[in-house]
């Protein structure tokens, strides 16, 4: 290089410290957005009876923020990609190279060769499907069983619990202390599940580690944690899992926020990660940076295979009956060669450093504004904690705030939040005519892979702003409508109260 340009270059101010760094992607394609009024969008709300999941999303003018799961913008690598997608009934072309790219991704034992070793390695169409296939097999080795997690997500709490298992939820103390600013709130409550194999661990079959931790305010979990946690259950010789959704986003974390780790790469750091895990559950909807997709795969000659021989084969019966064949099991080849791509892209640094920044980002403009947000905030999703956000005012538990605060931005502002609180993880004890609270009570503003810019996100901030300076005006709701059924958060109608 010329001496006169290194001169320069040594002298200029980096973009860092102009805090001008250009996202790393640019846009592939855009979408336009149509034009409602909060009129409309007001109307629109009541007819689906407040649930926004029902909310048409033709209809958001702001961002949809309801979910980071199967929104991913993806790339252009990625749609060029879907052209090469083999649709043979049989071992496709995409099937080969996913064995390839998962096992070196998480690690070789975790895909065997398909037709020569035993059967491990299972796709499904998305995470849920996955579970449902553990779950449903699992669930016949015994009676009154337990499966302990630092944080079991929804819908696996749920086909846990539709098996006739209990999912308990371990969360550690730190997530409990809003003033404490740990860096691994997601990290499993290691006293408490000590305490719960001494005393029941006949009764536990797997133990689960959710990564990061979606239900915990999608706090990361350290990898000292993964590593004690896998040192109890090997004193037990129980089976560790991970829900491994977001992976390469709670490696990050580990690189970023745990000694030992910030000069390694994050592709070493998943396979350390993954290392200590019997099998996972995973949902490709995250970190696979893929539309649709899930898989459950298990290590060759872990303690799970050990200790149910019989299971992986009962798996694969289950597959077959409900997706299909392992070689496409409930997806389209092409989909197989979009997932390939998504997950050669989504370990590399910069991807995920402006992807977390940004989440980060996101969650401080609103901490700054005073609204009380979850911190540190974690990859995917800023958590506004509800309970403190109606502090003060008339709202009551029962009037269900998470939910009236989304009803009420997506009327007045066009964004879309969830409610993962009281209404959400909580149930209606028919016997007690009364509602049993969670320990937690959030709205999730979840952050969809490289589809938002900052200014997408002020404007989330400015419009919470809003609320947050009105929030002594803002009415509770009442539920119309499947108070009582599972997962009704999904289900439910609710009126504002007058
Ligand atoms: N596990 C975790 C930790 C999840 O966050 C999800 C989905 C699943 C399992 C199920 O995967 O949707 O492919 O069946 N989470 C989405 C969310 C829906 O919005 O957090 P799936």
């Amino acid at each position: 290089m010329a001496m006169k340009m290194k001169h320069l270059l040594h002298k200029l101010p980096a973009e860092r410290d102009l805090r001008a760094v250009p996202r790393p992607y640019i846009n592939h394609s855009v979408e336009l957005k149509k034009s409602f009024t909060p009129e409309e969008r007001a109307g629109m709300l009541e007819a689906v009876g407040l649930n926004v999941f029902f909310f048409p999303s033709e209809m958001i003018t702001g961002c949809d923020l309801l979910s980071d799961s199967g929104v991913t913008t993806m790339t252009g690598e990625q749609w060029a990609a879907l052209h090469m997608g083999d649709e043979a009934y049989g071992s496709n072309r995409g099937y080969f190279m996913l064995k390839d790219q998962v096992r070196e991704t998480f690690g070789s034992a975790f895909f065997n060769e398909p037709g020569v070793g035993e059967p491990n390695a299972f796709l499904f169409h998305q995470g849920r499907a996955s579970e449902d296939a553990l779950f449903s097999q699992l669930g016949k080795t015994g009676t009154d069983l337990i499966i302990p997690s630092n944080g079991h997500f929804d819908t696996t709490g749920a086909n846990i619990e539709a098996n006739t298992m209990h999912a308990l939820n371990l969360f550690s103390d730190e997530l409990a202390a809003p003033l404490s600013n740990a860096a691994f709130k997601g990290n499993m409550n290691v006293p408490a599940l000590e305490a719960l194999l001494e005393a029941s661990h006949d009764r536990v079959p797997l133990v689960y580690l959710t990564i990061t931790n979606n239900t915990a305010g999608g706090q990361p979990v350290s990898m000292a944690n993964i590593r004690e946690v896998r040192r109890i259950t090997d004193e037990y010789s129980i089976p560790l899992f991970f829900d491994g959704c977001r992976f390469a986003e709670n490696a990050w974390f580990i690189k970023q926020f745990e000694p030992g780790y910030a000069d390694k790469q994050i592709k070493d750091i998943v396979r350390e990660m993954f290392s200590h895990a019997d099998g996972f559950t995973i949902s490709f909807k995250k970190d696979g940076l893929v539309n649709m997709g899930g898989g459950l795969f298990i290590r060759n000659g872990g303690l799970f295979t050990k200790k149910y021989p019989h299971l992986p084969g009962m798996i694969l019966d289950y597959q077959i009956l409900t997706e299909g064949h392992p070689t496409y099991g409930g997806l389209c080849g092409r989909d197989i060669m979009a997932l390939v791509s998504g997950l050669r892209i989504v370990t590399g640094c910069e991807y995920l450093t402006h992807r977390i920044e940004q989440v980060r980002r996101f969650g401080a403009e609103m901490s700054g504004r005073g609204i009380p947000v979850l911190n540190p905030v974690g990859g995917h999703a800023v958590y506004v904690d509800i309970n403190r956000f109606f502090e003060g005012t008339a709202m009551k538990p029962d009037d269900f705030g998470g939910i009236s605060l989304c009803a009420v931005l997506l009327a007045a502002y066009g964004h879309r939040a969830c409610e993962l609180g009281y209404f959400t993880f909580g149930r209606y004890d028919r016997d007690k005519e009364r509602e049993i609270h969670p320990q937690l009570n959030f709205v999730r503003f979840a952050v969809p892979r490289l589809r938002y810019e900052r200014q997408d996100l002020d404007s989330v901030v400015a419009s919470m702003e809003a609320l947050y300076e009105n929030r002594d005006g803002i009415p509770g709701v009442r539920v119309m409508y499947g108070r009582e059924l599972p997962l009704r958060h999904f289900k439910a109608r609710f009126e504002f109260n007058k």
